[in-house]
C-alpha cells in the first residue's frame, strides 16, 4: 500500500471528492441562486482527464472517492468515469467509490452504479412534502427522487439521506424524515447550513444550530452517542425507538477540521484544500503539460502542503455576506 499524503497538520489525505459538473437540474435555495451562471462546457476537463487525475490521487494513497456536482448524474456519459473508477476497486487500489446525488436521475442509473462497484450513496432530501420539495429545489419533482431512492435500495445500494436543517422550513419535519429513513434502513444526517455563495435569502434567517434540533428530537426519542464512523464529518447517535442511525454535521457549532482527511477537485482541474477557504491549486496545467504524471504528482504534493488548518465560517449577522463567495455547487459540499 502506498503511504498516504500528510498535510502540514499531520492529517492523512485519503479521501478525494470530485465535482464532475457545476450544473444541477435543481436550484436548492440554500445552495444556488435562481440565476446561476455555469461554466461553459468547453472549460470542463474531459472524463478521461478527470479519470487521470483520480488515478494520480490514488497513486498517492487516496482510498476513497466521492463524485459530487452540482448533480453528478447530469454530467454527460458520467457512467464511463464511474465504470473506470470501479475498476480501481477491483484492482484493490480503492476502498470505496460513492456519490452524493439529488436522486433525480437515480432510477435510470441505480443498477449500473451497483454493477460498477458503488455500494453506498448519499441522497439530498430536505422534506417529504412534494410542495415544499418544489419550493426548496425551486422546481424539483419529488416523485422522481422517491423513485430514485426505491431503485437504489432495490439495487442493493445503501443510502444516507442528507437534510439541511432550515428554520421555519423543515425543523419540525426532522422526526418524519428520520422515521422515513429508518423504516427503509437508511441513515439520516442533518446538516447546519454553511454560508457559501450569494443566494437570494438571508442565511441568518434560516440557520439552525443542531443543538436545537437534537434537543427537540430528545423530547420524543432516546438518542445515544455511538462510535460509528464513515470517515465523514457526521457524529452519529442511535435512536432507540427506530433502531436507526442519525448523524449530526455541525460545521458551524462544532467543526471537525482537526480530523479532516479530504481535498476537493473541481471539473476544471482546480483543487480546493478546504471547503471553507478560497485558496485553490491549479492541476490542469500540470495535467496537460505532459502525458507522464511527474509534474502532476509534484503539483499535488505542493497543493497538499497548502492545506489550511480549517475553515472560518461564521454566520455574519452584520454584513449578511457569505463567508466564502464560491457557491457550494462548485465543490459539491
Ligand atoms: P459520508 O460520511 O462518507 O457518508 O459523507 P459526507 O456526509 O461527508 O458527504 P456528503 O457529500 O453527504 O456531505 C454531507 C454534508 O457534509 C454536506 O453539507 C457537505 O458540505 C458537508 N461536508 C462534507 N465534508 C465536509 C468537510 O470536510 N467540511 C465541511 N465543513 N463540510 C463538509
Ligand atoms: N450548507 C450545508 N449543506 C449544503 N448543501 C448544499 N448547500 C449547502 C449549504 N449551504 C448540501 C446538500 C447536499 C450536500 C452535498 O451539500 O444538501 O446534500
Ligand atoms: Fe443541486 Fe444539490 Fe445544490 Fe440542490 S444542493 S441545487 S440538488 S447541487
Amino acid at each position: 500500500r502506498t503511504s498516504p499524503m500528510v498535510d502540514p497538520f499531520g492529517r492523512a489525505v485519503t479521501y478525494l471528492r470530485v465535482s464532475v459538473t457545476d450544473r444541477c437540474d435543481f436550484r436548492c435555495t440554500y445552495c444556488m441562486s435562481e440565476h446561476m451562471t455555469f461554466l461553459p462546457k468547453k472549460d470542463l476537463l474531459t472524463l478521461e482527464e478527470l479519470n487521470r487525475l483520480c488515478s494520480a490521487f490514488i497513486a498517492k494513497g487516496v482510498r476513497r472517492i466521492r463524485l459530487t456536482g452540482g448533480e453528478p448524474l447530469v454530467r454527460k456519459n458520467i457512467m464511463h468515469l464511474v465504470r473506470d473508477l470501479g475498476r480501481q476497486i477491483d484492482a484493490g487500489m480503492l476502498d470505496e467509490l460513492t456519490l452524493t446525488t439529488n436522486g433525480s436521475q437515480l432510477a435510470t442509473h441505480a443498477a449500473e452504479l451497483y454493477d460498477c462497484g458503488v455500494r453506498r450513496i448519499n441522497v439530498s432530501l430536505d422534506t417529504l412534502d412534494p410542495d415544499k420539495f418544489r419550493q426548496i429545489t425551486r422546481w424539483g419533482d419529488f416523485s422522481k427522487v422517491m423513485n430514485g431512492i426505491d431503485a437504489a435500495l432495490a439495487a442493493g445500494i445503501k443510502i444516507k439521506l442528507n437534510a439541511v436543517a432550515l428554520k421555519d422550513f423543515n425543523e419540525h419535519e426532522i422526526p418524519n424524515l428520520m422515521r422515513f429513513a429508518h423504516a427503509r434502513g437508511m441513515d439520516l444526517t442533518v446538516i447546519e447550513t454553511m454560508p457559501m455563495g450569494e443566494i437570494e435569502e438571508d442565511r441568518t434567517d434560516r440557520y439552525l444550530p443542531l443543538s436545537q434540533v437534537r434537543a427537540s428530537l430528545e423530547e420524543q426519542f432516546t438518542l445515544s452517542d455511538i462510535a460509528y464512523q464513515t470517515g465523514g464529518p457526521a457524529r452519529y447517535v442511535e435512536v432507540k425507538e427506530t433502531s436507526g442511525r442519525l448523524g449530526f454535521i455541525t460545521p458551524m457549532t462544532h467543526n471537525f477540521c482537526e480530523s479532516c482527511n479530504r481535498v476537493r477537485l473541481t471539473c476544471t482541474g482546480t483543487l480546493y484544500m478546504c471547503l471553507g477557504q478560497d485558496d485553490a491549486a491549479d492541476l490542469r496545467t500540470a495535467l496537460r503539460a505532459s502525458d507522464d504524471n511527474a509534474l502532476l504528482s509534484q503539483a499535488i504534493d505542493d497543493a497538499i502542503l497548502r492545506k489550511p488548518k480549517g475553515h472560518d465560517f461564521i454566520i455574519d449577522r452584520t454584513h449578511k455576506r457569505p463567508a466564502v463567495a464560491r457557491h457550494m455547487s462548485v465543490t459539491g459540499g
